[in-house]
């Protein structure tokens, strides 16, 4: 039987030990290369990250298998067994211009189903952490339900980029929801968004374009405060590809998908 007491304490202490690389290196520079396109960065520090992780799992748990970012866990079309789902920094673009406003994501499953949820805001030294059952936490701070909020008091992560023509989405229906809202953020970190969800800092997060890697720490967390998570079609995530993404309060959820988002 999975020990998944053992597995939570050991990916906490090894969250913890990626962060203090990460905040070591902030001394030394760094190597900065592009992927799909001239705003898609990856650095060396994103690499090692990953590497650091894997090696870790690899070591103490040779069964289970890993889907990273950077591509050097497994290649997993499945979700049988224990896998790991590992982004070494989300928001690389924050880590390189800001040095803050990034995270360690890692989501562990057993059959699809999410066990264990930890985001790390590392700059902050803030680790976001839920365990299937018990709850939702920030550091020792146990993350309350979510409790319902109208959409005129709501703050939402959105990224302007959506209230603006663009092909993923008609952004008519969404300038009406930006201009109901109380506000807006946008603080170009998926995995941290989500862990502002499950906290209450934004009452909902959407966008149009999300990987396993950015989501599948915060579907746990989410899930332990009773919050939301789906496409913006309403169907379920789906571990294995890529999808558009919005979670939040559950009622505030239903209630721009119904009304505002599907209408
Ligand atoms: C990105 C961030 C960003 C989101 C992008 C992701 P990365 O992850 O989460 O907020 O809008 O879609 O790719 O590349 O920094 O790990
Ligand atoms: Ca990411
Ligand atoms: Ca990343």
């Amino acid at each position: 039987m999975t020990n998944w007491k053992e597995i939570d304490q050991k990916a906490k202490e090894w969250v913890k030990e990626a962060g203090e690389i990460i905040r070591k290196s902030f001394d030394s520079a760094l190597s900065i290369q592009f992927k799909s396109n001239p705003n898609d960065l990856v650095t060396n520090m994103d690499k090692e990250i990953e590497q650091f992780l894997i090696s870790r799992i690899q070591t103490t748990y040779p069964n289970h298998r890993i889907l990273g970012e950077e591509g050097y866990g497994d290649d997993v079309t499945d979700l049988k067994g224990v896998v790991w789902i590992i982004d070494p920094i989300d928001g690389t673009m924050n880590f390189v211009h800001q040095q803050r406003n990034f995270a360690i994501s890692i989501g562990i499953y057993e059959e699809g189903v999410g066990y264990i949820g930890l985001i790390y805001d590392v700059v902050h030294d803030e680790l976001y952490h839920a365990f299937k059952g018990e709850g939702a936490y920030m550091n020792d701070i146990r993350l309350p339900k979510l409790d319902s909020v109208p959409i005129e008091e709501a703050i939402i992560g959105i990224s302007p980029v959506w209230v603006t023509e663009n092909k993923r989405i008609d952004h008519t229906k969404i300038i009406p929801i930006v201009k109901k809202v109380r506000g807006t953020r946008s603080y170009g970190s998926a995995a941290m968004e989500c862990a502002y969800v499950a906290s209450g800092r934004l009452d909902a997060y959407m966008t149009m374009r999300l990987a396993p890697w950015d989501f599948a720490a915060g579907l746990v967390l989410v899930n332990e405060v009773g919050g939301k998570a789906t496409t913006l079609e309403g169907t379920e995530l789906d571990l294995l590809s890529k999808n558009t993404f919005f979670i939040g309060e559950s009622s505030l959820h239903k209630h721009l998908l119904e009304e505002y988002i599907q209408k």
